[in-house]
């Protein structure tokens, strides 16, 4: 683990889970799905900060056609590690998504409420269509099915940090995904 973050890679209890070249990689083939799906549809990437960020910027590189970017935020974990079930929109779009083919981008979907819950606000403003991508999934821990149609990696229920995913605002600015394991 030489990324060069001396005071992250110092912890212990961070193991690399998926390395930046690995992240680089995936990312660039999930560019490319979009563009086959999507052509000249000019779609509209709509990233869920904070956690997206890095992923949807990635991914909008890799993906060589014309598209758009908004953000939103919800809120739901407050700065634990488990959901709070309350999901509260916190910051909007700035686009008129009538008509639109939206695709919705997250960094982890865990018991898929957030999504669940910002699909329903889209869809409720007539998107021509939906998609989902994360670039986790974590499949064991969902509680509400939601559809999630390009998953970087299914992954199992464990803590992630990096690449954007924070445990209590700490390690976004990772350039790999890592597991905080119990000291
Ligand atoms: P959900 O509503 O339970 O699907 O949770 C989705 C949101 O919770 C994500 O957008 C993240 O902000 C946060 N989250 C869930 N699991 C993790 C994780 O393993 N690491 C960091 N954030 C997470
Ligand atoms: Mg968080």
């Amino acid at each position: 683990m030489s990324e060069g973050h001396p005071a992250v890679h110092a912890d212990p209890t961070l193991r690399v889970l998926f390395t930046a070249d690995q992240i680089a990689a995936r990312v660039r083939e999930m560019g490319l799905e979009l563009a086959r799906d999507f052509g000249d549809k000019r779609p509209l990437l709509v990233g869920v900060l904070k956690g997206a960020c890095m992923f949807q910027c990635d991914l909008a590189r890799a993906t060589p056609i014309d598209l758009e970017m908004d953000f939103l935020a919800v809120s739901s974990y407050g700065s634990g590690t488990t959901s709070s079930g309350r999901v509260k929109l916190v910051m909007d779009l700035r686009t008129d998504i009538t008509g639109r083919h939206v695709v919705l981008c997250e960094g982890v979907v865990d018991s898929g409420q957030s999504v669940q819950f910002i699909l329903d606000l889209l869809r409720s403003r007539g998107a021509a269509s939906l998609k989902v991508a994360t670039l986790l999934d974590k499949v064991p821990c969902r509680t509400i099915p939601v559809p999630v149609d390009y998953a970087g990696w299914r992954i199992g229920s464990e803590f992630v940090i990096g690449y954007g995913l924070d445990a209590a605002e700490r390690y976004r600015n990772l350039p790999y995904v890592g597991v905080l394991e119990e000291a």
